[in-house]
């Protein structure tokens, strides 16, 4: 049987992102969070986004009617009962994710399958979690999910085949392209695009360049759309320190440490754009 229902878990940027795609291609989506308003937030988000796509012609005033009215806002985790898949897009901790995934495993069907957009935690650890660990997988969207391309499809050491070409085969249904990865720290994505944003800052801290001439490097040098500092403010510096240490906790060599300059900035509290300051002001 198809999957129709999706529930998502957490309406910060990357689970309202995720709704959008699924309401979008059709999917009824039950979207959860711990608070009001964070549900508020995410679906007006998820309204002005669309609005982007009404302006450029991509869909009909009508169609982004129809697609808010697929997702249901809820606050009980009750009501993802009825979900056939479900993909956990909360806060980049270990132990959130631990309780969200335990809940989980006794709310839903035992043949339903539950899906992490982590970037960086083990999916073979999660899968422990549950007694269901071949329907455990890595579904990761990047920011912002309405426009990146990839789904990064990543296999914990049970994942069944089954479910595996399932969530692949869904990728395609949301017009993305997955990627087939195997469970490691960071994945692909992150093994490789964090160090890079983390050697920039280290660039930064030594005064080789500034912020902005690093970023001209990437940009005109090297066509990426945006520089790695400017990235990792919009990312946000407390998500770019924890997935550092996951990838030096996890591979213990001492070229993964974080910058001590990132380490100072998220201890200031500047995350980046979420919080006004990073590498560059926002206003
Ligand atoms: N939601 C929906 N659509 C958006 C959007 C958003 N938040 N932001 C931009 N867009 C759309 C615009 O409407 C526009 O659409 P059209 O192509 O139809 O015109 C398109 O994206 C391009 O936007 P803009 O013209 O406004 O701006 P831009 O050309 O500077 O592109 C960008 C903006 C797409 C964000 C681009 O700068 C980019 O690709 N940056 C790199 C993003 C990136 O690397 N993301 C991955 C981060 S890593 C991650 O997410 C995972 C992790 O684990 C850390």
């Amino acid at each position: 049987m198809g999957i129709q229902c999706v529930g998502v878990i957490g309406a910060g940027t990357m689970g309202n992102g995720i709704a959008h795609v699924f309401a979008r291609s059709g999917y009824d989506v039950v979207l959860c969070d711990v608070e009001q308003r964070f549900l508020d937030r995410g679906l007006d988000t998820i309204g002005k986004n669309l609005d982007r796509e009404v302006t450029k012609g991509k869909i009909t005033a009508a169609d982004k009617a129809t697609t808010l009215g697929r997702i249901t806002p809820v606050l009980d985790r009750e009501n993802l009962a009825d979900c056939e898949l479900v993909i956990e897009a909360a806060t980049e901790r270990f132990e959130i994710k631990a309780e969200i995934f335990r809940n989980l495993d006794q709310l839903t069907r035992p043949d339903v399958i539950l899906a992490s957009n982590t970037s960086s935690i083990s999916i073979t650890k999660i899968a422990t979690l549950t007694k269901r660990p071949d329907k455990v997988i890595g579904m990761h969207f990047f920011n912002p999910v309405p426009v990146m391309k990839l789904v990064e499809v990543i296999r914990g050491l049970a994942t069944s085949q089954g479910t595996f070409e399932a969530v692949r085969d869904l990728a395609v249904k949301l017009e993305k392209t997955p990627v087939e990865v195997n469970d490691a720290p960071g994945f692909v994505s992150n093994r490789v695009l964090m160090p890079l944003l983390n050697e920039a800052m280290f660039a930064v801290m030594e005064g080789v360049a500034t912020a902005q001439a690093v970023d001209e490097v990437f940009k005109l040098g090297m066509a990426h759309p945006m520089g790695p500092l400017t990235l990792a403010d919009f990312i946000g510096l407390d998500v770019c320190l924890d997935i550092m240490r996951v990838l030096q906790d996890g591979l213990g060599d001492p070229k993964y440490r974080p910058c001590p300059l990132l380490i100072k900035m998220v201890d200031a509290g500047w995350l980046g754009r979420k919080s006004g300051r990073g590498f560059y002001s926002y206003s």
